[in-house]
């Protein structure tokens, strides 16, 4: 059956961490470019993640630091996600900051495309007026797929991170709804 996309909820917080254990332990490795902004030995700690996920959940739009995650659903695994962080202050909560993860086996299928068509289309329901993000240098997949949904590259931030002894490049990216 072909994986559905839903906006996720409390219970099914354990399936989205499983999730980004999967997809993390997949960055910079056999093959994959580095596209996480931390070191491969940190481990992800579940209950901190998780209360941050909760918290930003229930956060209604007009509060900053709102979360909204939606889930890529194979069968009762999560395989792909994509989530919206509204502003950090109130002067912000125009725009929102996506983040997107896809485990190797569900790429190159048209999953990443949908998962933006989803957040976008929500964005603009909720008249939202900016997306933005950030993405490595390195990610040529990724900046295809954000260009071919619209964003616009802004800037670079030269040696924004450095993981693992790598440095790495961040390209700001936005898209106006
Ligand atoms: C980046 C990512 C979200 C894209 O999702 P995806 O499901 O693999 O992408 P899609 O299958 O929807 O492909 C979308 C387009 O990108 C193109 N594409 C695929 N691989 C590409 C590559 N290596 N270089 C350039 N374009 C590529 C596809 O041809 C497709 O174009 P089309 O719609 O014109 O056919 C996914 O690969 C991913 O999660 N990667 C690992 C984590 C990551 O990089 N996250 C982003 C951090 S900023």
């Amino acid at each position: 059956m072909k994986p559905r996309i839903r906006l996720l909820a409390d219970a099914e917080f354990p399936l989205l961490f499983a999730h980004l254990c999967r997809s993390s332990d997949e960055s910079g490795r056999d093959g994959d470019v580095i596209f996480r902004p931390r070191s491969r030995h940190e481990v992800m700690d579940e209950v901190v993640i998780g209360q941050r996920h909760r918290e930003g959940w229930a956060r209604p739009l007009r509060e900053p630091l709102w979360l909204r995650t939606w889930g890529l659903i194979d069968g009762t695994t999560i395989v792909g996600h994509v989530d919206l962080t509204g502003g950090r202050l109130p002067a912000e909560l125009h725009r929102a900051t996506l983040g997107i993860g896809i485990q190797r086996r569900a790429r190159g299928q048209g999953h990443g495309r949908a998962l933006l068509e989803t957040v976008i289309t929500w964005a603009r329901e909720h008249r939202l007026a900016w997306l933005d993000l950030g993405v490595f240098a390195q990610n040529s997949r990724a900046r295809a797929v954000y260009r071919a949904a619209g964003f616009v590259e802004v800037g670079t931030v030269r040696d924004q991170f450095r993981v693992d002894g790598v440095s790495i490049d961040d390209v700001a990216m936005t898209l106006a709804l």
